[in-house]
């Protein structure tokens, strides 16, 4: 396992959001990008950065301090697809049932995804034939909410595309993001394109990753290229203020280990729920704004590394078998900061047919469609996608009726 931070100072940048000076707290060293699935041929043409994080001493967002050309991440050949796990299905079909109910009411309502991928969502919407617009630079993803009759505009979203819309379409009631706000480094140009956009009484709906949970979960593996930011009640309140909005609600919601999603209105539209101020309060005591929390989550995340890769070390020793289970971004960060190749884990299993016969970027561990899995079962199953356990150690029962058990390692490393 290799520790850059150990063997050198650790370096400051200027914040993206408001200028002032990213502290770094972690190095992950030399990573690639975590959705970029090799092919077996072309493994001489990886692209690499330094995956750092750091908290800004003014704003408190946390954020990495190395931005990697955008169409680097998104183009079309991306090949994650948000449909691929039921439960998500189901989660975004119920948000879409509730914008559908509350906000998407008036007499011809107009709805924007920022980061629309499959269809996932607005698949619904489109059902309810509510006017709509889903923006995503994947052709290759757009290309199935296309198939589904959802209307797309191929391209990244930002000041000028949202100036576009706003003139072809008129204004939006509702602007709609899910994983997507945190990868996109220009947030400035974001909310330009917000304020240009949203109609006067209109909302700004995101949710990502929530930096509470990773840093209570020790979830080290949230970190990779595309969560450029972790945020937090705090630090999205002073981020929209700064950019002209105001922070009306946050929710805490179960779904990929722990999301937040934030509501942004117009200033004097509407009052802030009271559990703004709660999570924000919640987050003082939890130390999310001081500099030395992210010490504490530094050394836990080098004890978990090590801990995985002793396991994984001596179950090879014993001649043990390990797969691992759901090629995720996430997993990029692991398999590549702890070392882990073919040699620990001799293959992934995962769903997506845009990931299976490809390489894990990086660590080049060969992908293989789900049915691998019990073809035959390992003895240790290494599960890669963890934020959906229940779903797949439910549907893959068999394994431990076999007498297989999963390995685990976020919030430490255990035996399940
Ligand atoms: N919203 C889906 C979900 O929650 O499952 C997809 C999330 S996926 C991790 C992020 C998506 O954002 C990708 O489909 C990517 O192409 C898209 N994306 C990245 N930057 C974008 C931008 N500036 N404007 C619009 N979409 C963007
Ligand atoms: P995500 O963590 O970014 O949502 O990615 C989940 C990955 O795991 C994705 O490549 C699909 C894969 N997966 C499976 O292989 N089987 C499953 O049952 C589920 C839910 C996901
Ligand atoms: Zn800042």
């Amino acid at each position: 396992m290799t520790d850059p931070a150990s063997s050198r100072t650790a370096r400051a940048v200027e914040c993206r959001i408001c200028g002032g000076t990213v502290s770094e707290f972690f190095d992950f060293g030399r990573q690639p990008v975590s959705d970029s699935f090799v092919r077996p041929e072309s493994t001489g043409s990886e692209f690499f950065f330094r995956l750092a994080v750091g908290i800004c001493t003014s704003c408190t967002m946390v954020q990495q301090l190395e931005e990697i050309p955008r169409q680097e991440m998104f183009h079309e050949d991306y090949p994650y697809r948000s449909s691929g796990s039921t439960r998500i299905y189901e989660h975004f079909e119920r948000i879409a049932g509730n914008l559908l109910d509350v906000a998407l009411t008036g007499a011809d309502p107009f709805i924007v995804e920022i980061g629309s991928n499959d269809g996932v969502m607005l698949k619904t919407i489109q059902k309810a034939g509510v006017r709509h617009l889903g923006v995503d630079p994947s052709e290759s993803v757009a290309e199935f909410a296309k198939a589904d009759g959802v209307r797309v505009r191929v391209g990244f979203f930002d000041e000028d595309s949202a100036a576009q819309i706003a003139a072809e379409d008129g204004p939006a009631d509702v602007i709609f993001s899910a994983n997507t706000t945190s990868h996109i480094p220009y947030l400035d140009s974001i909310f330009r394109g917000v304020e240009i956009l949203l109609a006067p009484e209109g909302v700004f709906v995101f949710e990502d990753r929530y930096l509470g949970d990773i840093v209570a979960q020790n979830a080290f593996d949230q970190i990779y290229d595309e969560h450029f930011y972790l945020f937090s009640a705090g630090s999205v309140r002073t981020m929209a203020e700064r950019f002209g909005f105001t922070l009306v609600d946050v929710e805490h919601i179960a779904v990929h280990g722990g999301s937040m999603r934030y509501t942004v209105a117009r200033p004097g539209q509407r009052s802030p729920t009271a559990a703004v101020g709660e999570f924000v309060a919640r987050e003082r005591t939890q130390g999310l704004a001081d500099p030395e929390s992210y010490q504490r989550f530094a050394s836990e995340v080098r004890d978990n590394c090590a801990a995985l890769v002793g396991l994984l070390r001596e179950l090879r020793a014993q001649g043990r078998t390990v797969v691992g289970y759901g090629a995720t971004a996430k997993s990029a960060t692991v398999l590549n900061f702890c070392e882990i190749g073919p040699d620990l884990v001799s293959h992934v299993c995962d769903s997506t047919p845009a990931k299976q016969g490809r390489l894990t970027p990086g660590t080049h561990i060969p992908i293989k469609p789900s049915e691998a899995f019990s073809a035959p079962y390992p003895d240790y199953a290494l599960l890669l996608a963890w934020n959906h356990a229940d779903e797949i150690i439910a549907k893959e029962q068999g394994f431990r009726d076999a007498g297989g058990r999963w390995i685990r390692y976020v919030p430490h490393v255990h035996l399940v």
